[in-house]
Formats: structure tokens, C-alpha cells, sequence
């Protein structure tokens, strides 16, 4: 192993406690708003497309903690949190990744924080309040799961390999997906599809599952997870060698990522509606 190039700067960490901080109230604040609230709010982007109050609630929350720790930051946030800052620092929030298993209590769902610069992701956690659990990293400063390092799997048989997906809201776009799955589930050892993007990305990056892939996420839904991936070991991309995107992200470990990258080229994944 080579020794390490670039070390995580001490704005990282600061980054990262204070998006930690509010990953965890924002969980609570979401677990105690379940037994008082419509859960079923209102739809965005199609019917499936939920948001709740405490969607809105927990970005609300995150958010006057970011102005009131760092003024000058932008912020994008899921629900429409939108701050123009000055500092440099832009913040990604996903205040529910996971809202519809949120609605149906399926423990599955995170607070999802990411800090951006002109770098890339500086900082990112993922909080899953029903696991009490937060992963967390710092670029250059690797990956954790309640404090201690993960790592992603080592397995480079794809057709052994556990692969988890997601599908989008519009209908025509999850037709597609699902023909894409049809292919791919003979040639694998199972799919999985949790419900929430930015904690498929951090089960990459601890290896309960060996990758994952999905067209059509969000700033918002990939920042902080990416980053977790990456640090612990994982390729995040697209299909054709560029950044992960809304067009498609892969993350796999080294050894899977260019295997299943191959396939679902052949299969047409990123070039669905
Ligand atoms: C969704 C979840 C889901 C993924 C969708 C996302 P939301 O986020 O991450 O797993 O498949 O693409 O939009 O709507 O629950 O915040
Ligand atoms: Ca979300």
C-alpha cells in the first residue's frame, strides 16, 4: 500500500462535526414527528413522489443550524432550501433519502449532509435514525461508521456479487429500469433495493452489499454518500469514465466497478428516458 498523498484539512473535520450534529437532531426531530403528523403529505415530482412535514421540518432545522454555525455558506437543500453564500462552502441537504419508507415506518431512511467546495465533497454524513447509526468521512481522511473505518467488499466475481439499485418516480423511467434488472438478475447473486441512495452508497462503502447503481439521483441524494463510498475504498462514476451524476451512478469496489459498468452499458442503463 502506498502512503497516503493528501491528508483531510481541519475545516473537513469541522465541516463533518457539524453536519453530524445536525444529521442527529434532524433524526430525532423526524423519528418524534411520526406520531403526530399526516405522514402522507403531498406529492412532487409524480403520486410516488411523497414528502412529509417532517421532510420540510428536518431541512428547516438543518438549516438554521448551518446559517447560525456558518453565515456565509450556500446551501441546497431537498424541499427548497436554496442560500447563495460567499465562503466558498456550499452544503447538499437530503433531509428524509428514503421518504417513502419513512411514511410506511420501514427502518431504512437517512438525514443525508454534504459540504462542497471547488474541490469536490469536503465532508459528508449519513445518519439512519431508526439504526442509530452515522457514517461519516472527510476527503482524504477516509470512511466510518459510528466511529470506527469501513471498508468496502474485496469480491471481484461478479456473478456472486450482491448488488443493490433504485428505481426513479416517473413511470416510463421505472419501466426501463426494470427491463435493466431483468438482464442483470441472472447474471448476479441477488439485487436489493433499500429505498434510500445515500445509504445504498454507504452500504458500499461497508460491504453489505458489493455495489450499486442507479439513474436519475439528485445532488442532494448522492453528495455525502459518494464521498463515504469513495473513502472507503469504492470507484463512484457514471457509465463512460466521468463523475457520478443524475445520469447514472455506479459505485463498486476497484475490482466489480468496470465488470458491471460493462454490463450495464450493453444493457442500455444510462440511456434510459
Ligand atoms: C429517493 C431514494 C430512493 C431512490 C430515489 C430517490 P427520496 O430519495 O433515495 O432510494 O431510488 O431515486 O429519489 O425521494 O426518498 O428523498
Ligand atoms: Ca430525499
Amino acid at each position: 500500500m502506498s502512503a497516503p498523498t493528501s491528508q483531510p484539512t481541519e475545516l473537513g473535520r469541522e465541516l463533518r462535526d457539524l453536519a453530524a450534529r445536525l444529521a442527529f437532531d434532524a433524526g430525532e426531530l423526524i423519528e418524534s414527528m411520526r406520531d403526530e403528523v399526516d405522514l402522507i403529505g403531498d406529492t412532487k415530482s409524480s403520486a410516488t413522489d411523497v414528502v412529509t412535514a417532517a421532510d420540510k421540518a428536518s431541512e428547516r432545522l438543518i438549516i438554521e443550524g448551518l446559517l447560525a454555525a456558518r453565515p456565509n455558506d450556500g446551501i441546497l437543500g431537498e424541499e427548497g432550501g436554496d442560500v447563495d453564500g460567499t465562503s466558498g462552502i456550499r452544503w447538499l441537504i437530503d433531509p428524509i433519502d428514503g421518504t417513502t419508507n419513512y411514511v410506511y415506518d420501514v427502518p431504512a431512511y437517512s438525514v443525508s449532509i454534504a459540504a462542497e467546495s471547488s474541490r469536490g465533497i469536503e465532508a459528508g454524513v449519513v445518519y439512519e435514525p431508526k439504526a442509530e447509526t452515522m457514517y461519516d468521512a472527510i476527503r482524504d481522511g477516509g470512511a466510518r461508521r459510528n466511529g470506527s473505518t469501513i471498508h468496502t467488499t474485496s469480491k471481484a466475481d461478479l456473478a456472486t456479487s450482491l448488488v443493490a439499485t433504485g428505481f426513479g418516480y416517473s413511470a416510463d423511467r421505472r419501466r426501463g429500469q426494470g427491463q435493466v434488472i431483468a438482464e442483470l438478475l441472472p447474471q448476479i447473486r441477488d439485487i436489493r433495493r433499500f429505498g434510500s441512495a445515500a445509504l445504498d452508497l454507504c452500504f458500499v462503502a461497508e460491504g453489505i452489499v458489493d455495489a450499486y447503481f442507479e439513474r436519475g439521483l439528485n445532488p442532494w441524494d448522492l453528495a455525502a454518500g459518494w464521498l463515504v463510498a469513495s473513502e472507503a475504498g469504492a470507484v463512484v462514476g457514471d457509465l463512460r469514465g466521468s463523475d457520478p451524476s443524475p445520469e447514472f451512478t455506479l459505485a463498486a469496489n476497484p475490482l466489480l466497478f468496470e465488470q458491471l459498468a460493462e454490463q450495464l452499458r450493453t444493457l442500455g442503463a444510462d440511456q434510459l428516458p
